[in-house]
């Protein structure tokens, strides 16, 4: 009895390896990312998570996917709009599931890629974890994420998807958030009129004006807004005035618990900036020129602004004539790309 319970048992596994090593006939096809010359190295490790045309596809339906939420109609893409950076176009802090508002403004998402940390705070080290928490987060999707799974797998359409992108149609979480991963990791915006002239690419030359806020940026903005991403990653206080209205917000003392963190935000990259608005964490600006008018004369004082920002007179914030925020206005339009605010690789249709 024994015997044949083994040889059972046995011819099991050898029938059940057989019937994995035939799922994993799909091989999904290899795809380099495109990194312009002007770009540092990619911080993300491709090798743990390989680019492959399925598993962009797979991403990508992912993201534009309502059933990610618990209503079944808020996905990624609702509040990551392609025309405005992938920002929420026309909220000041995003809105999910029933109407729930946030307390931050959406980010722009373009050269992930190239990011340490994530969100206004750096809550999220590693892009693979951020989809976790709009998923479960109440005030976005609201939703769980075995109940996301279970909804994968009874969809006629995902098992398809997955077998093509990791080769079996088994359905987890850790390659539902990889595939999302390598959609959003193929969004380099690196194409923009400065990006073209920075290369010497088409003859393109900027204008009197872009060339003046070219030089006025570099004086007065890129010690954080700094090199070919537009930010040093580095985590700063730029002395806004603190918001009433949400009360909670402690910029990146929320994650390390240090006082002298309050208030500080990731510097922001300023690519595509033209069409990201509103600005800062909580989308208080609607224009840049507001924004240089705070720069100006906004600041305040809250006991932990960047002392880069103090003026030779002691008072906080950035000298400029109403000339030269014309002309630095000018320079952030030349970092719109156009390029990729219209590829289709990244539309939802
Ligand atoms: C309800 C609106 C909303 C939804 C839905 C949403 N996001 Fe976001 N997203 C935001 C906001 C707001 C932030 C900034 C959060 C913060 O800093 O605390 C953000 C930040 C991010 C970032 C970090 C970008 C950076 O530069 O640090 C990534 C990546 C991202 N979202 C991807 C996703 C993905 C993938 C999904 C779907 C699973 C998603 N988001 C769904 C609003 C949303
Ligand atoms: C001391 C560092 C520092 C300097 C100098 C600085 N910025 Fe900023 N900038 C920041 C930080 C930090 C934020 C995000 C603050 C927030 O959201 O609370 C920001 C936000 C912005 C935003 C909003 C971007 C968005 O996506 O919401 C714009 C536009 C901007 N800065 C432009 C400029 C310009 C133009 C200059 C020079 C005149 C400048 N900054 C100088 C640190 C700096």
């Amino acid at each position: 009895m024994k015997r044949w319970s083994l040889l059972f048992g046995l011819c099991f596994i050898v029938l059940a390896c057989s019937e994995d090593t035939a799922e994993y006939t799909a091989v999904p096809t290899p795809v380099a990312l495109e990194i312009p010359d002007n770009f540092p190295a990619p911080l993300y490790d491709f090798e743990t998570n390989p680019l492959t045309e399925e598993g962009i596809a797979l991403g990508k339906s992912l993201f534009y996917d309502g059933q990610l939420s618990s209503t079944g109609v808020i996905s990624c893409g609702f509040c990551h709009e392609q025309a405005f950076s992938f920002t929420h176009h026309g909220h000041t802090v995003s809105h999910g599931v029933n109407g729930l508002e946030g307390f931050r403004n959406s980010q722009p998402l373009h050269n992930l890629a190239f990011a340490k940390e994530f969100n206004w705070d750096g809550a999220t080290i590693h892009l693979d974890l951020q989809p976790i928490i709009p998923i479960t987060a109440e005030v976005e999707m609201d939703e769980t994420i075995p109940n996301v799974l279970s909804k994968l797998k009874a969809s006629p359409e995902y098992p398809k998807l997955f077998r093509a992108a990791f080769g079996t149609d088994s359905i987890t979480s850790e390659r539902m958030l990889k595939a999302l991963s390598q959609f959003m990791l193929q969004m380099v915006s690196g194409n923009s009129k400065y990006d073209k002239y920075s290369r010497g690419e088409d003859g393109v030359t900027l204008t009197a004006a872009e060339l003046a806020g070219e030089k006025l940026f570099a004086s007065k903005c890129a010690n954080c807004h700094a090199g070919s991403l537009f930010t040093d990653q580095t985590y700063r206080n730029n002395g806004l005035p603190f918001n009433t209205r949400f009360p909670e917000e402690e910029g990146r003392m929320r994650v390390t618990g240090y006082q002298e963190d309050y208030y500080k935000f990731r510097v922001p990259s300023l690519r595509n900036v033209e069409v990201s608005f509103p600005y800062m964490h909580d989308g208080r600006f609607a224009t840049l020129e507001a924004v240089l008018n705070f720069y100006t004369d906004g600041m305040v004082d809250n006991g932990n602004v960047d002392h880069s920002l103090l003026q030779e007179d002691g008072r906080f914030g950035i000298a400029l004539t109403n000339t030269e925020k014309h002309d630095i206005i000018q320079f952030l339009k030349t970092l719109t790309d156009h390029e990729f605010l219209q590829d289709e690789r990244f539309a939802e249709f």
